[in-house]
C-alpha cells in the first residue's frame, strides 16, 4: 500500500510544482506514495474566512487561530483510505516550526516506516500554543533559519521520507549513501575521462575494485574531517580508518 502524506496548509499551491516533477511525480504515478493537500482556510467559518489574529499580550505579527486549524486537523484524522471498517493506527500529527526538533536522516528513516503522516504547515508568527498542546504529536525544524512558513519545510520532509519508501528509488542508493553511516560521500566522476584539462583520478579507471573501494573510503574520511568534523566524531571507524586519518 502507498505511504500517505496529508498536508495542512494555507497555500496548497506551493506543493503542486514540486510534486509534479521527477522522482516524486513518478512515485505518485506508480502508487508508492500519495500526497493529499488540505486548505486550512476551508475550515474557517466566518464571512472573511479568517485564519489568523493578533497575539494576546501584544507584539508583532499574527498568530494562527485555533478553531480553523483544529477543525482541519480533526477532519483529516477522521478521513481514512479504506471503507473496510478496519481501524488504522492514528497517524502522527507533525508541526513544521523553527523551534521543533532538528530533522535528520535518522528521523526521515523512522517516519518512512509510518503508513501515514499528517504534516501541519505553520504561517505568520506561529500557531496558538493550545492547538499544539491538544493536537500536535511532534514538531520538526529543517534547520536554524526562519522560513516564511512551514510549506517548504514540509516539502523537504516529504522528499526525504518518500525516497526511503521501498520502490521510490533504487534500494542500493538509499542504503549506500552518506548519513546511513555518518560519513560524507566520495567524489563522483563520469565521462569524459579528461574535461577542460582535468583528469578523472586514475584509480577509478584502473579496474582494481579493491583499490577503488579503498580510495573512496579514504576520500570520504578526508572530506568528513575537512568539512564536518562534528560528524566524524560520531562515525563508526575501523582501525585502518583511524590510521589513515592520522596521516
Ligand atoms: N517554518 C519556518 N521556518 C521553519 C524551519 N526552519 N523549519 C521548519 N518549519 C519552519
Amino acid at each position: 500500500a502507498a505511504m500517505r502524506f496529508d498536508v495542512l496548509t494555507l497555500f496548497p499551491g506551493m506543493f503542486t510544482g514540486p510534486l509534479s516533477e521527477s522522482i516524486l511525480k513518478r512515485a505518485i504515478q506508480a502508487g508508492r506514495i500519495s500526497v493529499v493537500l488540505h486548505d486550512i482556510r476551508a475550515y474557517a467559518t466566518d464571512r472573511h474566512r479568517t485564519t489568523d489574529d493578533a497575539p494576546y499580550g501584544g507584539g508583532a505579527g499574527m498568530v494562527m487561530k485555533p478553531e480553523p486549524l483544529a477543525a482541519c486537523i480533526r477532519a483529516v484524522l477522521a478521513m481514512t483510505d479504506n471503507d473496510t471498517g478496519e481501524s488504522a493506527p492514528k497517524p502522527p500529527v507533525i508541526l513544521m516550526t523553527p523551534d521543533g526538533e532538528p530533522f535528520t536522516q535518522r528521523i526521515a528513516a523512522e517516519l518512512a516506516t509510518c503508513p501515514r503522516l499528517v504534516l501541519v504547515c505553520g504561517r505568520y508568527e506561529g500557531v496558538d500554543e493550545r492547538v499544539r498542546a491538544a493536537l500536535i504529536d511532534r514538531e520538526l525544524s529543517i534547520g536554524d533559519y526562519v522560513l516564511t512558513g512551514g510549506e517548504l519545510a514540509a516539502m523537504v520532509v516529504i522528499d526525504a521520507v518518500a525516497r526511503l519508501v521501498p520502490g521510490v528509488i533504487d534500494a542500493e542508493s538509499a542504503a549506500e549513501e552518506s548519513f546511513s553511516d555518518g560519513l560524507l560521500e566520495y567524489p563522483q566522476y563520469t565521462r569524459p575521462a579528461v574535461w577542460e584539462g582535468r583528469e578523472v583520478p586514475p584509480v577509478l579507471v584502473s579496474g582494481h575494485h579493491g583499490e577503488v573501494a579503498q580510495w573512496r573510503r579514504r576520500e570520504r574520511l578526508r572530506r568528513t574531517l575537512e568539512r564536518r568534523p562534528d560528524l566524524l566524531a560520531r562515525a563508526v571507524l575501523t582501525d585502518a580508518d583511524r590510521a589513515y586519518l592520522r596521516t
